[in-house]
C-alpha cells in the first residue's frame, strides 16, 4: 500500500504536501489505496472506509475552524503497523 501510495508514475510528486492534486483528475478506484485496493466484499479493502471517510470529512471543516500549533514531533510512519500511524501519533498545542 506505502508502494501503490508513493508511486511517482501515479502522483508525479508523492512526497510534497499538495491535497490540490486530487482536484487535478479523478482518482481510481485503485489509484489511492488507503484502506486497502480492491473492493471490501471480495478484495483486500477495509470496509470501514465509508465511516472512516465520513468521519474525516467531519473532522476537516473543525480542523479549518480551530487556531493550534503543530509541535516539534516524529511524523516518520513505520511500514510494519497497519493500519497506518505516525510514529508520534499526531500532535496539535494550543487549540483555541
Ligand atoms: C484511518 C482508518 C483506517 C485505516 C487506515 C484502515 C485500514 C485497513 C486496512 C489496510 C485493512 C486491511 C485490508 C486487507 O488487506 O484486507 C483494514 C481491514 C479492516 N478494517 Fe480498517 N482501516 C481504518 C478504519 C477502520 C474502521 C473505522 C473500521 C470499522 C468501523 C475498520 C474495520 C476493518 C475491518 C473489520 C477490517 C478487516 C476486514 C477483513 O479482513 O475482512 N477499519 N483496514
Amino acid at each position: 500500500m506505502y508502494g501503490q501510495n508513493h508511486d511517482e508514475s501515479l502522483w508525479g510528486d508523492p512526497y510534497a504536501f499538495r491535497p490540490g492534486r486530487f482536484l487535478e483528475r479523478p482518482v481510481e478506484r485503485d489509484e489511492l489505496i488507503p484502506q486497502g485496493g480492491g473492493d471490501p466484499a471480495t478484495g483486500h479493502r477495509c470496509p470501514g472506509e465509508g465511516v472512516t471517510v465520513g468521519g474525516l470529512e467531519a473532522l476537516a471543516v473543525r480542523l479549518a475552524r480551530m487556531e493550534y500549533t503543530v509541535p516539534e514531533q516524529n511524523l516518520t510512519i513505520s511500514p510494519h503497523r497497519v493500519p497506518t500511524r505516525p510514529h508520534s501519533g499526531v500532535l496539535l498545542a494550543g487549540i483555541r
